[in-house]
Order: structure tokens, then C-alpha cells, then sequence
């Protein structure tokens, strides 16, 4: 009898272990949207082992088990509901929408620099919630150090309500450091880094500003220091362009490109104008050449609005690293505010109006671009 009661104990500590360690801790969430078919992703937690540093601090390292189905020969424009858990719960729980087959009306929103103050992201996310956008885009530098799991703890926390029904779209930022957690959390097109899609005869074009995570070695001097960091990344950002030539060629009669990098073309932050220079001379009018409407970015804590020959260039990084100066308005400049914010956009028949919203909800900016003809 002790015998038979010792093997059920051993039985019932085994499964109450294994429900522990698949417990959903990050999702479900939504990635990869088209008109025809969804990817639904969730985490749960595998292992939790231990790193002692040498002031000896003992700190668990969480690892995560990424799951994730796909979905296909779905409805245009139709809500789905789903249940990963089917256990009755709400946590398993969500609703997603695909996108419309034909040109319609829809809205959108961007935000960007979520990586501190969590407090502020929280309440840019719940305000974002209340909008009930199609998808959302960020603009980069979603975590405070992209190479450390708590932070994506905290960001997957924040987002969890709006993710489990909003498609949430990344772009890479110098915070993300390149990290393998990125790839594994975001489920995207084409790379991954650099990627697009389509929505009615809108397009979307996500790039990668940052590259491969390279640390200069410290036998390079000061004065080849310059060429060290050129020619690392020169190939790469060169491939880059041609890629992004090939899906503009591809995609001429869209009514609407917006494109997204975290770095800006223009910068207010007096110490930043410098990079900028050297960004424009790499891109030159190419933007204005394929008749791109909106350049959108981060990494400057604020908000700010740029336009120059038929381009518009938004800095949207308020949603919630601490606000960055605006010392430095420069000659495109038309409009900057140094508060938390987001842009809600909607893309209507003929005309896209990007709503720049800030944390109280008040309308701080306006942008009404016509249809590409
Ligand atoms: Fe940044």
C-alpha cells in the first residue's frame, strides 16, 4: 500500500511540474496577418536556470519555449476567435481580423521607444487599445537591452491585452541589439530585419538601421575607427537597398508607402544632426524618387514632423524612454512637441490623415496626405 501510494505521489509531483512549466507566460499573440491567413504565437517556460555573478548575485535566466500555429484559407476582412488552451480560461482567449482583399478604409497606429518607464507604456498601450487599430507598427527599441529576457518579460506583459488581437509589426532599433530573442518572439516576412507587406493598396516597408551587432576591436585606431564601422556595414546596407529598389519597382501602383527605419533622416537633438547628414547622403532622393509619402522612425524621444519634395518624415519615439531635447529645429522642420505620444493613421479612399495623439489623448499634430496617383 506505502508502495502504491509513494507511485501516485510520484505522479500526480510529475504532472503538477509539467503544468507548471507550460503555463503561457508570453501570448498568445498575432503575427504575419494577410487577407487569407494568421500565425498565432504564445511562450511558456521551459527551464529556469541560474547565473552567478562575480559580486555573487545568484539570478535565474528564464528560457522560454516558443510556440506558434498558422493559420491558412481564411476569410478576407472576417474576425476569428480562437483558444490555444480550450481549458475554458480567458488566458488562451483572443480574436484576430484579417486583412481586407480589396481597397477600403482602415487605420492603423505607430508608436516607438517603449524600452523604459513602463508606466508610460502602459497607458500609450491602453489609449491604443481604445483606438481598435488594424495592426500596429514600432518604430524600434521596443526593449531596454533586446540581449536580456526581463525586459522582454516586461514588454510582453504590457502588451499581452493589445497583442492577442492587435498584429504587432517590430522594427529593429539599436536597443534590440541584434539579439536571438528578437527572432524568436517575432514571427515576420522575408528576413525578418528588413521586410514588407500589404494591406488594400497600402504598403508597408520595415528597415533595418542598425545591422549585424559588431563591437569595434580595440586595436582599431581612432583614425580608421570611421572605416572599421563603413566597411562592416556597407554590404549589408547596400543589399539592403537593392531589395527595397526590387519591391518598390514591384509595387509602383500602390496608393499609399510608408516606410520605417528606427534612425531618422532628420534629427532635432542637436548631438544627433551630424548622423543624419551621413544617413541622407546614403539614401539621396530615393524616397522622393519612388514617391514614397511617409518615412516614419524612432530613436529621438519625441515627436517630430519633417517634409521636404513630397516627403513627410515623422519621428515617433514617445511611448516611453525618457523624452529627449528639441534643441536643434532644422529647415524641414514643421512641427515638434517633446511629449509621449503615438500617431494614429487612417487610410481613407483618397486621402490618409495621420492623428498624432499624445498620452492624455489630446491631438497634438494633423497630416492629411493625398493618394499617390
Ligand atoms: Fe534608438
Amino acid at each position: 500500500m506505502r508502495k502504491i501510494f509513494f507511485i501516485i505521489l510520484i505522479v500526480i509531483t510529475t504532472l503538477n511540474f509539467g503544468q507548471e512549466k507550460s503555463e503561457i507566460i508570453f501570448g498568445p499573440y498575432i503575427q504575419q496577418i494577410t487577407s487569407k491567413s494568421a500565425t498565432i504565437c504564445w511562450s511558456t517556460l521551459e527551464s529556469e536556470p541560474s547565473i552567478t555573478y562575480p559580486d555573487g548575485n545568484v539570478k535565474p535566466i528564464r528560457e522560454y519555449k516558443q510556440h506558434s500555429i498558422h493559420l491558412g484559407r481564411l476569410r478576407p476582412g472576417t474576425k476569428y476567435s480562437y483558444d490555444i488552451l480550450n481549458n475554458g480560461s480567458v488566458e488562451g482567449k483572443g480574436v484576430l481580423k484579417t486583412f481586407p482583399d480589396k481597397i477600403e478604409p482602415f487605420k492603423f497606429v505607430v508608436l516607438g521607444d517603449t524600452r523604459s518607464r513602463h508606466d508610460i507604456h502602459k497607458k500609450i498601450v491602453s489609449r491604443i487599445i481604445e483606438k481598435d487599430p488594424l495592426f500596429v507598427i514600432n518604430t524600434g527599441d521596443m526593449v531596454g537591452n533586446g540581449r536580456d529576457i526581463n525586459d522582454w518579460e516586461h514588454f510582453f506583459k504590457i502588451n499581452k491585452e493589445l497583442m492577442r488581437n492587435i498584429p504587432y509589426y517590430p522594427v529593429l532599433g539599436n536597443h534590440e541589439k541584434d539579439s536571438p530573442y528578437y527572432y524568436d518572439f517575432f514571427d515576420l516576412p522575408n528576413n525578418e530585419r528588413y521586410y514588407y507587406f500589404t494591406v488594400g493598396d497600402a504598403l508597408f516597408v520595415i528597415l533595418d538601421s542598425e545591422g549585424e551587432e559588431i563591437s569595434k576591436p580595440s586595436y582599431i585606431s581612432d583614425e580608421n575607427s570611421d572605416k572599421f564601422w563603413e566597411d562592416s556595414f556597407s554590404e549589408y546596407f547596400t543589399t539592403q537597398k537593392k531589395w527595397l529598389t526590387k519591391v518598390l519597382e514591384l509595387h509602383k501602383e500602390v496608393g499609399y508607402i510608408f516606410v520605417f527605419q528606427h534612425q531618422p533622416l532628420y534629427s532635432i537633438k542637436k548631438s544627433r544632426v551630424k548622423d543624419t547628414d551621413k544617413r541622407r547622403k546614403f539614401w539621396g532622393d530615393f524616397f522622393e524618387r519612388y514617391n514614397v509619402q511617409v518615412f516614419m522612425n524612432g530613436h529621438d524621444h519625441h515627436y517630430h514632423h519633417a517634409f521636404k519634395n513630397g516627403v513627410h518624415y515623422i519621428t515617433t519615439a514617445g511611448g516611453g524612454a525618457g523624452l529627449y531635447e528639441t534643441d536643434a529645429p532644422q529647415p524641414e522642420t514643421v512641427k515638434y512637441n517633446k511629449i509621449e505620444h503615438f500617431v494614429l493613421v487612417n487610410i481613407n479612399n483618397n486621402n490618409a490623415v495621420l492623428d498624432v495623439i499624445d498620452i492624455n489623448g489630446n491631438e497634438i499634430d494633423k497630416i492629411t496626405i493625398d493618394r499617390r496617383k
